[in-house]
């Protein structure tokens, strides 16, 4: 039987420089879903490539005192090396200096003149080199580009233009009667009435420079760089003159493209389609911007997150990770390194990471490393095995909407739906007694078969953890089958072999200065700092840190000396002065990994974010303590508190039954007297 076909796109990106974290944020999410698409039985086509033409790359080179060519080659192999560390599998990947992408444009062109939608006439107009975008008096604000700010040039020269405006109406019925086409609605909205105010005819080629495709019907022009950008889309699959591909895999299913250019994806490209009588790509997909906290991501403002440093300090999948999980597909999202951190150390070192570490040092220790056959299904194995069955369908949902973050959300519940059914079952005390011996089977054999299942649904995410896991339960030889993340039950008596943590304890402090360091070019602090990665825990440790700690077991803690104890003596205001308060936002939090009673924050305080441990998981969780203002002791003495540091105490009053937050409408980083 022949499979389905699935064709997804990215952008072609342009070679003008090293791509950044927001570059990469696209490609990996449509590897996720050619994964996906690949392991639920598609046949795919996953398309990438370079941009590589133009008068601001024609500039660059001309600065760096070298051919376009070159500079573009260079600048390509880096962006190739890049998805090759970020393990990203392309089916293809154009560049449009490739003769078989610039005879085909030419091609285009020709048929698109011979159609009569191709007209010469004198551009007149503002020029925005940066975004390599003509627009008209009316568009530009007060002489800047009204995409990207920056000042735009007058220009008038003799050009082709492409008849868009003849495509009005044709465009206008696309958006009003195919709601799929172009997602998210709010970017349909926005087109359809961009379309409906009326279309000007497009400006298609260029006399000024020369760095492009030459026009077959007069010298001295070349392509303009929508025409020869946006055709990549199908000169990557033969057409017009080898049509085996284009037959196999046009329409496309998705083009996957930033918010930006969402206009010429949606509006030009289809209009140029209609034009050489080409079938329109099913959809287009416009995702948000990954913003920094002052802004866009830019290499003048010196804010730009190198995704290779990333990489090799927390490794590729730790990345994806947190590219698909923490950003709203659609919407824009900021970066920070505490959030990026500590998605990696909660989510994947303690929730996966530990989770696979327990249970295969248990089936070592309590079971000689074989698998024991599973018994009597009792207790809270009924939940379990409902709850691992069910993640791949409700996967499949939130994929097909491109919720990658709700998509591994799922899969988070099964995980610490698992981490949960160890403390509930507590293998450690069952080990104990000879007569629970049939029972610690079954809960072994159930950990491991959560656990395989897992390793098959994260496998469209993060490929190589999938392995990693899969090795360690003694089943990397075996396919990974979409199929086998629904069935409970299947593994056999395998052999189980620890490894390496698949994801080391990240001491969050050191990191963030570590990667401040890298910020500033410091090596020798960043790699102070990189020596810091906790041990991960024995099962000794587990069994001995399994007791939560208890509030008082906080308050008697010796280390922290300031601690608050009740019948408190008379201070003076001296003795009052001592105290450094602060106004602080909780930007993220989480639940502490060893003790029940615990949260840990991280607060920021004016420029610092700092670990605060809080006892109040009794009270609140950690999306209610997530974005909270509060007053802090910022001066308190640092205590570590079950491996998690706390510099810090966050302020709450007790009415008895809760305890409410004491907050302020002063900004973050203000003091209180
Ligand atoms: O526009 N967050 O190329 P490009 C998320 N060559 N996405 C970001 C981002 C960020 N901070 N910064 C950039 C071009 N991008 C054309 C495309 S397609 C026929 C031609 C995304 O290298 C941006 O939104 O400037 C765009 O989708 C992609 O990177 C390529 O941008």
């Amino acid at each position: 039987m022949t499979k389905k076909t699935y064709y997804i796109s990215t952008p072609i990106y342009y070679p003008s420089s090293n791509l950044h974290i927001g570059h990469t944020y696209c490609t990996v999410m449509a590897d996720a879903m050619a994964r996906f698409k690949r392991i639920t039985g598609y046949d795919v086509m996953f398309l990438t490539g370079t941009d590589e033409h133009g008068q601001k790359i024609q500039k660059a080179a001309i600065e760096k005192g070298t051919t376009p060519q070159v500079y573009v080659d260079k600048i390509v192999e880096g962006i190739k090396d890049l998805w090759s560390s970020m393990e990203i599998s392309y089916d293809d990947f154009i560049r449009t200096t490739e003769p078989r992408h610039i005879k085909r444009v030419q091609a285009m062109f020709m048929k698109m003149y011979e159609k009569g939608d191709v007209y010469k006439s004198t551009y007149e107009g503002w020029y925005c080199t940066p975004c390599e975008a003509f627009w008209t008096e009316t568009q530009i604000t007060d002489g800047k580009c009204p995409d990207c700010g920056r000042p735009v040039e007058k220009a008038k020269e003799a050009a082709y233009f492409f008849k868009l405006s003849k495509y009005q109406d044709r465009l206008i019925e696309l958006f009003e009667t195919n709601p799929e086409f172009l997602q998210p609605d709010s970017r349909r909205h926005e087109m359809l009435n961009f379309v409906k105010q009326g279309l000007e005819d497009l400006c298609i080629s260029r006399s000024s420079f020369d760095w492009g495709i030459p026009v077959p019907i007069e010298e001295g022009h070349v392509v303009y760089v929508w025409l020869d950008a946006l055709s990549n889309y199908i000169t990557a699959l033969g057409y017009p003159d080898d049509l085996e591909k284009f037959n196999k895999y046009w329409p496309c299913d998705v083009h996957l493209v930033g918010k930006e250019i969402v206009r010429f994806h949606s509006v030009i490209w289809p209009a140029m389609l209609m034009s050489i009588e080409v079938e329109l790509p099913k959809k287009v997909l416009g995702h948000g911007w990954i913003l920094m906290e002052g802004g866009k991501m830019s290499k003048s403002k010196g804010n730009v997150v190198d995704p290779v440093k990333l990489i090799e300090r927390y490794g590729v999948d730790a990345l994806k990770y947190f590219l698909l999980r923490e950003y709203t597909f659609g919407q824009d999202g900021i970066f920070t390194n505490e959030v990026m951190l500590n998605r990696m150390n909660f989510d994947l070192a303690n929730d996966l990471g530990n989770l696979v570490s327990r249970t295969v040092a248990m089936i070592e220790k309590y079971n000689n490393a074989t698998l024991p056959k599973q018994n009597d299904e009792e207790g809270p194995d009924t939940e379990l095995k409902a709850v691992a069955t069910a993640v791949a369908a409700k996967v499949e949902v939130h994929m097909n909407k491109f919720s990658f973050s709700l998509a591994l959300e799922e899969i988070w519940i099964l995980i610490r739906r698992t981490n949960k059914y160890i403390d509930e079952t507590a293998p450690w005390v069952l080990a104990k007694d000879e007569k629970d011996k049939a029972r610690l089977d079954t809960v072994l054999y159930n950990l491991a078969e959560s656990i395989r299942i897992t390793s098959v649904l994260i496998y469209p995410f993060m490929h190589t953890t999938s392995q990693k896991i899969r090795e360690q339960l003694g089943i990397a030889d075996q396919p990974v089958l979409w199929e086998d993340a629904s069935n409970f039950g299947i593994l056999g008596q395998v052999t189980v072999k620890k490894g390496e943590a698949i994801f080391p304890r990240l001491d969050i402090p050191k990191e963030l200065a570590a990667l401040a360091a890298m910020i500033e070019g410091n090596e020798e602090s960043c790699n102070q700092a990189n020596s810091t990665n906790n041990a991960p825990l024995t099962i000794e440790e587990i069994i001995a840190n399994n007791a939560p700690l208890t509030i008082e077991e906080i308050i008697a803690n010796k280390e922290n000396e300031a601690t608050v104890v009740p019948g408190k003596p008379e201070i003076t205001i001296d003795d009052f002065d001592k105290i450094d308060l602060k106004v602080g936002r909780i930007v993220s939090c989480q639940k502490h990994p060893k003790a029940d009673k615990l949260l840990v924050s991280q607060v920021r305080i004016g420029r610092e974010t700092r670990q605060i441990v809080s006892g109040v998981a009794k009270y609140y969780t950690p999306e209610e303590m997530t974005g909270q203002k509060v007053i802090v002791v910022a001066n308190l003495k640092p205590i570590n508190l079950r491996g998690e540091e706390s510099k810090g105490m966050i302020l709450f009053a007790d009415n008895g039954d809760r305890l409410e937050f004491v907050t302020t409408t002063a900004a973050d980083g203000e003091g209180v007297s």
